[in-house]
């Protein structure tokens, strides 16, 4: 782990450069940006990690073209955020999740205000070392509850349909919403008890491999839409503080899909 940390602290001196730069970005969509520093942070990582946890694949977002999850993979996220990387917001995070069926380990780490979130499994989450829970609140009323939007929102029908309906039906059960920008990082803000819940459709297991074990191990609970375990096969992925889940569940609007 401590090794671990090590690599993608190196990898934070990458983004810091590359922050301070003007952003050259090319488009994967009309509003999924790429910059060369997700490429160039992802193979350095992808170059480091291999060799410490070798009889792991890589999952990595930028260079993963499997069709299947492999068991024992190492989830890459080299910028968590990058839209808020383009445009000078400092709310960008390199996240890696070691899985072996189920999550072993976990770093993501924002560069800019040099906060690095980690957990094992079994062994507690922390923030820059110090030990992190989430919150106690069990009212929607006095939660905030982060959530996100797919890129393809131009393309999509029920689960555009879904985003609009939770909103909704949540926004005025809740003290209020925030769209900050990387699913990582939401994930950690849980777990540290900024939020107190979180919820996204069509995230990418690199996305939120890292986050699961950091909010289980503050004592938070991760489910599918159905309060099911969540899998990578799950389109919506719900977080929480634990005590305030059921009723989470029971905010978001109906939904169809998986
Ligand atoms: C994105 C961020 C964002 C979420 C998007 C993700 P990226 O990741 O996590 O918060 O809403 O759905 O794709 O593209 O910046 O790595
Ligand atoms: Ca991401
Ligand atoms: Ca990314």
């Amino acid at each position: 782990m401590e090794k671990l940390k090590e690599i993608i602290l190196e990898a934070g001196k990458i983004i810091k450069r590359g922050y301070q730069e003007d952003a050259k970005f090319d488009k994967k969509s009309a509003s999924e940006l790429v910059t060369k520093y997700d490429k160039e942070v992802e193979e350095f990582l992808i170059s480091k990690i291999s060799k410490l946890y070798k009889d792991y694949e890589i999952v990595g977002e930028e260079s993963f073209n499997l069709d299947t999850i492999p068991k024992k993979a190492i989830f890459i996220d080299p910028i968590d955020g990058t839209t808020n990387f383009v445009h000078k917001i400092p709310h960008i995070a390199i996240s890696v999740g070691i899985w072996d069926g189920k999550p072993i380990e976990a770093i993501v780490y924002n560069p800019i205000l040099e906060e690095l979130y980690s957990a094992k499994a079994n062994e507690g989450a922390f923030l820059n070392g110090k030990r992190i829970s989430v919150t106690n609140i069990d009212s929607l009323e006095d939660s905030i509850i982060a959530t996100g939007f797919p890129y393809a929102k131009h393309l999509m029908g029920k689960e555009y349909w879904w985003v609009v309906d939770s909103f909704k039906k949540l926004l005025p059960k809740i003290r209020d919403i925030r769209r900050l920008g990387a699913a990582a990082l939401d994930l950690c803000y849980l777990a540290e008890g900024k939020f107190n819940g979180f919820y996204e459709i069509n995230l990418k297991p690199w996305d939120v491999a890292a986050g699961i074990l950091i909010v289980k191990e503050a004592g938070g609970s991760v489910s599918g839409i159905r309060g099911e375990e969540y899998n990578f096969d799950n389109q919506i992925i719900v977080a929480s503080n634990k005590k305030i889940h059921q009723k989470l569940l029971e905010n978001l609007g109906e939904y169809s899909g998986r």
